[in-house]
């Protein structure tokens, strides 16, 4: 099926099931621990071996000698898979630092060996007694050393990046901004860490593994062991957290096949969490120089946004500028997007690539020049407001955007008119208080999407896509989708997700898999209703399909009826979505009292407004946002990969060190959806919320502590050393 022009009245419109608050339907398994993840699936091979990853224990240079004779004689161990004895393995278009590399080595913790043994703990001893020796080569790993260097990003820059005469409207504008800000790298700290149980039947190769993107997983892995896909089976039904860190094929299932095929048993493991840090990717650390130029009525006239990172590859660092052309208008604008070459571990995607830091610094930028302007940093926002269309790019037409919305319904929802303009001027007790505003833009991309929709022979409906699900909902909003198009209840629904299997879906990245998945289902429902129709003669379009029969005039069928069936279908976006930006917007709001005395930050209430059109699943969606808040305050005030210049390695490399909060630490958060519909993305009119809910809530609490305390901080994260001396006195 393709979707070939906006969505006009249809069946969910009138829906009873979709975009209602729906407890997920894996709920009871997950809770109750009866939802396997790949580490827990003890089932599906007999006889596994256990497998512990040794990393290299340098970040750039060779082995020169690996001494495996004590380890390969300890107790329990089955084999040793290790760089010296083997090939290094090929690479794939999603990864660039060697999985398995042979002696050279990329980067700190690149897997160099796997131990196997009849039991975790002997695994895990026996690596203890490798001696590798290494011969150190140079490595750069100093952001803030090359970044001066760094080369424009190589990816096409679209036209809008330069607008106008930047320089000329920056120097003659009235009212200016011109600052710097950096965000740290970071880790996306999933709770489930990589694991993989591999197992090979004769050249045929199946991982139960914890991964996002099932489809690209397969391809990879073919690419990385040189052997057909069709030979690989890639099995992800349940994902304990991913956040970008799962999109690709990583070292636990490189090592879990290796291990398999040189132990000639099914082999399982999970990345040891100290490794995880270093052997995996991150988000790359960011420097960003912002410039803001306005008139005294806060039109922005000139708009800069210079970013730098770093990477292994050499390009795709993580692009911070891309929100800023989205975000607000400003005839002359400037935008630079420049990589250098670093030996860190490899950066990639994580939750809102690109905006999730650039939204900590544009709308940080915004607040320094509401505060130069005397402006109400919300009106600031509305003034600016790219409505209509987008500066640079006329020919692109605007889905449907209500951002002003959103900061009006926040600003009244959150009590904005309590706060005071100037900073420090609220205090209960030892608590400096202040709140902070910010917005938020993250585009919402679709991606085709398959699924198998089968009718049992009792009426029920069985689903089964290798879309997954990390945390986010999948199955439920699939199933609420299937039951609204079979017309059954929802219980009468079975999901089966993650199997590559099963049709090729969109997968759970970049904030396109509800919306994608969903319209797939939807095409495979439609292809049914239509096997349906015909095998009891009447026209499955026309007809209606409730309460688990298919209705047309004065004929109507129980779906039981027509027997066992089952078809698949596959939704197609058509090239005139091209033609619009089709985004999701948001206010996000934060209240924090800091601690006179001891700098503490506390975050005291959060709200996000959000426009991503129809929210198929408000609670599910809610628990998307208010979770990326979270995220987004730990990229605020806590999390912070510390970079070891001299050895080239992140120093914090577990979840005792890299602090992530968690709800517990923020007692209120609230998430508003607006009733909005989106006819551009898809039959659903629903938009993704997952990387939305990250882009923005970070810089309302930085404003929020600036609000609170009269230090403006523009090195992430804010932490207690940076200010403490700084704090205004209140004795
Ligand atoms: Mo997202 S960073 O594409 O999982």
């Amino acid at each position: 099926m393709k979707f070939e022009e906006p969505a006009g009245q249809n069946l969910f419109d009138r829906a009873k099931i979709v975009g209602k608050s729906t407890p997920r339907i894996d709920g009871p398994l997950k809770v109750s621990g009866r939802a396997p993840y790949a580490y827990e699936r003890h089932d599906v091979a007999p006889n596994q071996a256990y497998g512990w990853i040794v990393g290299s224990a340098i970040a750039k240079g060779r082995i020169t000698a690996m001494n495996l004779a004590d380890a390969r004689r300890a107790p329990g161990v089955l084999g040793i898979v290790a760089a010296t004895e083997h090939k290094p393995v090929g690479t794939s278009r999603f990864n660039h630092a060697p999985l398995f590399g042979g002696t050279e080595i990329a980067h700190y913790h690149q897997a160099i060996a796997v131990v196997v043994a009849e039991t975790f703990e002997q695994a895990r001893a026996a690596a203890g007694l490798i001696r590798t020796e290494y011969a150190d080569g140079e490595g750069s790993f100093d952001l803030a050393k090359v970044a001066p260097g760094a080369p424009l990003a190589s990816e096409k820059l679209p036209d809008y990046n330069r607008l106008g005469d930047f320089q000329a409207a920056f120097a003659s504008a009235p009212v200016t901004v011109d600052q710097r800000y950096t965000t740290p790298d970071e880790a996306h700290a999933m709770m489930e860490p990589f694991a993989t149980i591999a197992a090979w039947e004769g050249d045929a190769l199946t991982i139960w593994t914890s991964n996002q993107m099932v489809a690209w997983s397969k391809r990879a892995l073919a690419s990385i062991l040189g052997m057909p896909a069709d030979k690989i089976r890639v099995d992800s039904p349940y994902v304990g957290g991913g956040f970008g860190g799962k999109l690709f094929i990583r070292a636990d299932a490189v090592m879990a096949a290796l291990a398999a095929k040189a132990v000639n048993r099914p082999v399982k493991l999970a990345m040891q969490r100290p490794l995880m840090f270093n052997n995996s990717t991150h988000r790359p650390a960011t420097i960003q120089r912002v410039r803001l130029g306005a008139g005294r009525d806060g039109r922005i006239t000139a708009i800069a946004h210079e970013n730098w990172s770093g990477n292994i590859t050499g390009e795709d660092g993580e692009n911070a500028t891309l929100q800023t052309p989205k975000l607000y208008t400003g005839a002359n604008r400037l935008l630079e997007n420049r990589t250098a070459q670093l030996d860190l571990p490899e950066g990639n995607a994580m939750r809102a690539p690109g905006e999730a830091p650039g939204h900590m610094a544009l709308e940080v930028a915004m607040d320094e020049l509401a505060e130069a302007l005397g402006m109400d940093p919300v009106e600031l926002r509305i003034v600016n407001d790219a409505k209509g269309n987008l500066p640079g790019e006329p020919e692109m037409k605007i889905s449907d955007r209500n951002l002003e919305r959103c900061l009006r319904t926040g600003a009244e929802r959150f009590g904005w008119s309590a706060r005071k303009a100037a900073p420090a001027q609220m205090r209960e007790g030892r608590k400096l208080v202040g709140l902070g505003v910010a917005a938020g833009y993250r585009a919402a991309p679709t991606q085709k999407s398959a699924a198998r929709v089968s009718l049992g022979a009792d009426g029920t409906i069985a689903v089964e896509t290798d879309m997954t699900d990390i945390g986010t909902g999948s199955y439920t909003i699939i199933a609420q989708t299937a039951a609204e198009a079979m017309g059954v209840p929802l219980n009468r629904v079975r999901v089966d997700l993650g199997d590559s299997l099963s049709p090729v879906s969109a997968g759970s990245g970049g904030q396109w898999g509800a919306a994608s998945s969903t319209a797939g289902v939807y095409a495979a429902c439609v292809n049914l209703r239509r096997m349906i129709g015909e095998k009891l003669g009447f026209d499955g379009d026309a007809a209606t399909f409730a309460n688990g029969h298919a209705t047309l005039g004065e004929q109507s069928h129980a779906l039981s009826d027509a027997g066992a069936l089952s078809a698949t279908g596959e939704m197609e976006f058509g090239a005139f979505q091209k033609e619009y930006d089709i985004g999701t917007y948001a206010a996000h709001f934060a209240e924090v009292a800091v601690d006179a005395y001891t700098g503490e930050t506390s975050i005291r209430r959060m709200l996000s407004v959000c426009d991503a059109g129809r929210i198929i699943n408000p609670l599910s969606a809610r628990s998307q946002v208010i979770g990326a808040m979270v995220m987004a305050a730990g990229a605020t005030l806590t999390e912070d990969l510390h970079v070891d210049k001299r050895f080239g390695y992140f120093a914090n490399h577990d979840l005792a060190s890299y602090e992530v909060p968690v709800h517990a630490d923020i007692p209120s958060q609230e998430c508003i959806f607006l009733d909005t519909l989106d006819p551009m993305i898809s039959p659903l009119k629903a938009k993704g919320v997952g990387e939305l809910g990250i882009c923005g809530p970070g810089a309302a609490i930085a404003n929020a502590v600036y609000n609170a305390t009269g230090i403006r901080m523009r090195d992430y994260p804010l932490t207690l050393d940076k200010y403490l001396d700084r704090l205004p006195a209140i004795a």
